[in-house]
């Protein structure tokens, strides 16, 4: 969810205002998930790099995500949709930690949506914390296989995604979801987070559904986009 910062800035106001902005958009393209019939949508809310930005910043960014999932309790349940998060959130403090845990636990069976924030999360990261498992569990080398392997991630009940979007003009992946995205179709947009609108996420849409994913076959048979995004 990039752009905050230069949403704000094109406005004049802190960088925070930014983020608090930003964080209302989710409802909306989580709404448009649900609309459309798309089963699982992530969102990249707090990097394990973001820590190195001023306090003040890190102090408001931390404290969006138990906020807005307090203000939008109703809302999460009503539309059955399930909290989930990628990344460690032992940086919390004690009672954000707790009510996080709380929905997450709370909203297990929701079927809707899947709605996972990737919070002080980082691929890198989240692979090592992988492999630390896998040898805990004395897992012989020749018995690691993909499916195993994947099943150590924090997506490990998630099908990877089909499509990555990336706002305000960034064309990298910045360490998200870096196992899992192999072969996700890419869609970059110029829009500030800020100002990604359902109108814009119709849009990445409408190109993903021209895109032809051949997951390393020949051009003549290919997976059908439109067999893999329901609705
Ligand atoms: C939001 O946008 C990213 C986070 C939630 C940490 P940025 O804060 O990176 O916005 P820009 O790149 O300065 O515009
Ligand atoms: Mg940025």
């Amino acid at each position: 969810m990039d752009g905050n910062g230069r949403w704000a800035r094109g406005r004049a106001l802190p960088r925070t205002e930014g983020h608090r902005e930003g964080a209302l958009r989710v409802r909306g393209i989580a709404e448009a998930c649900i609309d459309i019939g798309i089963s699982t949508l992530t969102v990249f809310a707090f990097s394990t790099e973001n820590w190195d930005r001023p306090h003040d910043e890190v102090d408001v960014l931390m404290a969006l995500i138990p906020e807005r999932l307090a203000a939008e309790r109703a809302t999460i349940f009503n539309n059955d949709v399930r909290i989930r998060v990628l990344g460690e959130i032992e940086s919390l403090p004690l009672a954000d930690r707790v009510a996080v845990r709380t929905i997450v636990r709370q909203t297990v069976k929701h079927q809707a949506l899947t709605l996972n924030i990737a919070f002080n999360y980082g691929g890198r990261s989240e692979i090592l914390r992988a492999v630390r498992n896998l040898m805990r569990d004395g897992i012989a080398p020749e018995d690691v296989s993909e499916d195993l392997f994947a099943s150590y991630l924090y997506t490990s009940d998630i099908p990877d995604p089909d499509l990555v979007i990336r706002t305000a003009g960034e064309q990298r992946l910045s360490n998200f979801l870096i196992w899992q995205a192999a072969y996700a179709e890419f869609y970059s947009t110029p829009t500030l987070w800020p100002d990604f609108t359902r109108d814009e996420f119709d849009k990445a849409l409408a190109t993903y559904r021209q895109r032809e994913r051949k997951f390393g076959r020949v051009a003549d048979q290919p997976r059908v986009v439109s067999d893999l995004i329901s609705g």
